[in-house]
């Protein structure tokens, strides 16, 4: 694998916040967002613009996206489900959002009350609204390689929604391992099958680390050319609407791992275990990071 740069998206005060068992106070969410932007990240998931009935954690986006105080050089998605997302979004300032859907229809109901079908017919005026006003819009598919309530998942329908989402106006389809199940075999397979059907340079990976196959995933997916990945500062994470699964890859060890490969990232891993180990302090949980844990051990030696 060659030395070149690969874009890690920072997702853990959207996807991190989103399944934390209580509220967290706004101030410390725009705290995380500034110190992650600090760290090198160009690209920062902020907030989720859903109803806030459905996820009362993130009920505060429209307060925090406003008060960040943006780096013109980081782009800050946020997510959208509908046009009335798209709308409290544009009007807080956003100007990169992400909509999402599944490649389980069992999945999409759970999520969203609404088929994939009915996913992507909401879609089309975000799709129109985003080209007028020039904002970029990212795509989810959830449920990749497994689905909590459907079981297995055919590769075939993750390329469908992929291809959907790529020629109606996502640059990029993120492909969600919702819950964690993937293995390295099975991703390396599916990386391939979307790369025939969109650009690999549109293909973004987003594991969850549920069964401790995230990393295997990240470097599968790497060998067939992907150069986006999605991640969490010290693991955080997961999905109200897919119980059991944990948090997402953790960053750490995802910049880890890519270093040592002889990618860049641009991200300072010293200040990003700062940043692991506070938030994780702050949300009085355990560091679940083994790179985070491992560089903070060096230190103190
Ligand atoms: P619904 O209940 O069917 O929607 O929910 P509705 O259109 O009937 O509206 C019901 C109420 O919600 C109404 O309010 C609407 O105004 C309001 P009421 O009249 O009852 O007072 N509402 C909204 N309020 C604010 N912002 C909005 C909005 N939309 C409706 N955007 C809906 C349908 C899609 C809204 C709901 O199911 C929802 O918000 N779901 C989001 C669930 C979610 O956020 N899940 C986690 C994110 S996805 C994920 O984590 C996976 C990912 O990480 C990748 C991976 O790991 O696979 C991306
Ligand atoms: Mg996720």
């Amino acid at each position: 694998m060659n030395s070149d740069y690969v874009r890690i998206v920072e997702v853990g005060p959207r996807d991190g916040l989103q399944n934390e068992p209580g509220f967290l106070d706004s101030s410390i969410k725009l705290e995380l967002i500034h110190r992650l932007a600090q760290c090198g990240f160009l690209s920062v998931e902020a907030t989720s613009f859903v109803s806030p009935k459905w996820v009362p954690q993130l009920a505060d986006a429209a307060e925090v996206f406003s008060a960040i105080v943006k780096n013109p050089k980081v782009s800050y998605p946020v997510l959208v489900p509908n046009l009335q997302g798209y709308e409290r979004a544009i009007a807080a300032g956003a100007r990169e959002v992400a909509v999402f859907t599944a490649a389980s229809e069992a999945f999409s109901l759970k999520n969203t009350n609404a088929s994939v079908g009915e996913n992507l017919e909401r879609f089309v005026p975000i799709f129109e609204r985003a080209s007028e006003d020039g904002v970029k819009v990212r795509g989810y598919v959830s449920c990749v390689l497994g689905c909590p309530f459907q079981g297995k998942v055919a590769v075939q329908d993750v390329a469908l929604v992929a291809r959907l989402l790529y020629t109606s106006g996502c640059y990029e389809v993120s492909l969600g391992d919702t819950i964690g199940v993937g293995t390295p075999t099975k991703t390396r397979a599916l990386m391939q099958a979307i790369a025939s059907e969109i650009p690999t340079s549109a293909i973004a990976g987003h594991f969850h680390d549920t069964y401790g196959q995230a990393i295997a995933n990240i470097f599968a997916s790497l060998e067939v050319g992907v150069r986006v990945f999605d991640s969490s500062v010290a693991g955080l994470g997961g999905c109200p609407y897919a119980k059991g699964a944990t948090g997402n890859v953790a960053s750490e060890n995802v910049i880890y791992l890519l270093q040592e490969l002889g990618f860049a990232t641009g991200v300072d891993i010293e200040k990003l275990v700062d940043v692991g180990a506070w938030i994780s302090a702050a949300l009085n949980r355990r560091y679940e990071s083994g790179v985070g844990r491992a560089l903070l051990a060096k230190r103190g030696a």
